[in-house]
């Protein structure tokens, strides 16, 4: 999604708001700009595509700046071409927005503004933003009045930066719904909608919230409210190193992020796992403990990759933990007015903890009274900051756009979630004690798995040119098979499906034929037994197979074309084995088609619009 990155202080600003846009390129984009002011006037530098064809544009001018915005645009509103990207000016060329999120009324206010004779040059809603700023400033008011005003008659959602040539000292920035960190510096100050376009500057932040705005000098910043009221914000440190953000020698994040799960899923558990007491501890749920385990029924909210982690979960909870469990779309759930009870809880998973979707589904159900909880990986993001509790999968930065160590790291969360209600309502310590047990050892298992990359290369490239793929599996391992489905489709643009396996006898079987593989999920669980059927009725007309098979296996191996051999663990917890070897499969299929991984089409890593 869109990025923003500012700069004031004493250094030429150019390098910093490039470089800063770099570290934005994980989000998704489809054009970039950067705007400053240099010898007495103002400069908008914009280009479709890379930020490396901007910095190529920037390389033919000397510029020395030290104020300035950039932005990346992920295009909702036009296409996405040089004159739609941002920043924007006003109609007299002196000052500049750009703007995450979407303007929900721009069409009325752009007649408005029309009918007092503002012109404008692209299709975009953000333009009526510098125009709405400029009437004001026509009126004699001053810069942050007139954003005040501005954003007074907007409706919708804003990260929003301004600069203005008349007041060539500072920026304003503004936040309703869409994130944006301020970055404390010596003698110079940031802004940005993601702390990793600063980090290499700064570990100072303060987190605007919705409704505020702030001045930003080289030396000071004054935080207030859209109603002019003075605010005093609190400085955080963070503790995310510019290391973790880097490739570490990998050719994608994606593969580095697959690579590390043994780790993620170890820093997810640690210091969290009661292996002795067969159950859990999760500070961020001890004040809520009591009426969490008594709820009558959990929610579970998310979109994408989490939704599926939030489907494992349900499988969990209910099994356990004998809560009965529905798992929502966060896009859905906030408008089909559902029905919540002040005894429900609702759980709200996300990686980057800025889905605009989940985020509106949290304060609904907050509303209406449930225990809002967050399950989020991103310490500090709005999610885990609405949320009444929560807890943190602290799988550390994610930045390939497909969600891989987020997702292993929310099932270990879930588990943990798991053994602490089923603890706390009867379950025996000795089964407790049995799946912590098995969770101690899903990271080494995890190791062996990855171990099989080059086999699972081997069969990527056998498949590389298919135009279709269903995914199967039953019971926890259903979940697995949408998430599967969903990596390969992500990355590869393949088309791809993921159903329950008894379900593809009611429809999806017209499907199969030669031209049509089938990845079974099938271990040797309670459910086996009925997969090897579901997987004769594929071979028999002639689908070609590859199973995700338990290593005891032998004989699955003469139904199917390819088998992938995982270790075995207790049924709850093999979705963080089985999901391993599906991760790799796309990798290895979307490299191999020539597909750029980490940034694939359309696609952006938080989906701060509606
Ligand atoms: C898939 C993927 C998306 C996200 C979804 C929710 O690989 O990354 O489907 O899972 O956009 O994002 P979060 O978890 O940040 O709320």
């Amino acid at each position: 999604m869109c990025g923003i990155v500012g700069y004031v202080g004493e250094k030429n600003c150019i390098p910093i708001l490039i470089n800063g846009l770099k570290r934005l390129e994980y989000r998704g984009y489809d054009s970039a700009g950067i705007g400053f002011f240099s010898l007495g006037s103002t400069h908008v530098i914009k280009s479709k595509g890379k930020v490396s064809l901007l910095e190529e544009k920037l390389n033919s001018h000397v510029y020395e700046s030290h104020l300035g915005i950039g932005h990346t645009r992920w295009a909702t509103h036009g296409v996405p071409n040089e004159v739609n990207a941002h920043p924007h000016f006003n109609s007299n060329n002196n000052l500049l927005i750009i703007h995450n999120g979407i303007i929900e009324n721009y069409q009325t206010l752009k007649t408005s503004l029309k009918n007092m004779g503002y012109s404008f040059i692209s299709e975009t809603d953000s333009e009526v933003i510098a125009h709405l700023i400029d009437s004001f400033l026509k009126k004699g008011n001053e810069l942050l009045k007139s954003v005040r005003l501005a954003l007074s008659e907007v409706e919708g959602t804003y990260g929003l930066a301004v600069i203005y040539e008349k007041e060539p000292d500072k920026i304003i920035a503004a936040r309703k719904g869409s994130p944006l960190v301020l970055g404390i510096g010596e003698g110079e100050n940031f802004i940005a909608s993601d702390v990793s376009a600063i980090l290499a500057h700064t570990n100072q932040v303060v987190y605007m919230e919705d409704g505020e705005i702030v001045e930003v000098f080289k030396d000071k910043f004054i935080t207030r409210t859209i109603h002019d009221e003075e605010i005093q914000k609190e400085v955080h440190e963070i503790s995310l190193s510019l290391d973790e953000i880097d490739k570490g020698g990998y050719s994608h994040f994606m593969l580095k992020e697959i690579i590390e799960q043994p780790d993620s899923v170890t820093n997810s558990m640690r210091g969290r796992l009661l292996l002795d007491d067969g159950n859990a501890k999760l500070g961020g749920l001890d004040n809520v403990l009591e009426r969490l385990s008594n709820c009558k029924r959990i929610i579970i909210s998310a979109c994408g990759t989490s939704w599926h982690a939030g489907l494992v979960g349900e499988y969990m909870f209910e099994q356990y933990a004998h809560i009965p469990t529905e798992v929502e779309y966060a896009s859905e759930f906030r408008y089909r007015s559902p029905i919540i009870y002040p005894d429900d809880a609702i759980f709200f998973i996300s990686q980057s903890g800025e889905t605009a979707d989940t985020l509106a589904a949290m304060k609904e159900a907050k509303t209406k009274g449930a225990l809002a909880l967050g399950i989020c990986n991103v310490v500090g993001s709005s999610i885990a900051r609405e949320s009444m509790s929560g807890v943190y999968t602290h799988a550390g930065p994610e930045i390939g756009v497909a969600s891989t160590k987020a997702f292993t790291s929310q099932l270990v969360v879930l588990a943990l979630i798991t053994l602490l209600l089923a603890r706390k309502r009867g379950m025996k310590l000795d089964e407790g004690k049995c799946i912590a047990e098995h969770l101690s050892k899903i990271p080494e298992q995890i190791t062996k798995i990855l171990e099989l990359n080059s086999q699972i290369e081997f069969i990527a490239s056998e498949f590389q040119d298919a135009k279709n793929f269903l995914y199967l599996g039953r019971g926890f391992n259903f979940p697995v098979a949408l998430e599967g489905a969903l990596k390969l489709k992500e990355i590869s643009y393949i088309h791809a499906e993921g159903y329950p396996a008894a379900e593809m006898k009611h429809g999806p079987i017209a499907l199969i034929d030669e031209n049509m593989p089938a990845v079974f999920i099938a271990p040797k669980d309670s459910t086996y037994d009925k997969i090897i059927s579901n997987i004769q009725e594929v071979k028999a007309r002639k689908g070609r197979i590859i199973a995700i098979a338990s290593e005891s296996d032998s004989e699955i191996d003469h139904l199917v074309d390819y088998t992938i051999k995982i270790p075995d663990t207790t049924s709850m917890l093999m979705p963080l084995l089985t999901v391993i070897p599906l991760q790799l499969l796309a990798y290895h299929i979307a490299v191999k088609k020539g597909l750029n991984v980490d940034q694939p089409r359309n696609l952006a890593k938080s989906v701060t619009v509606e």
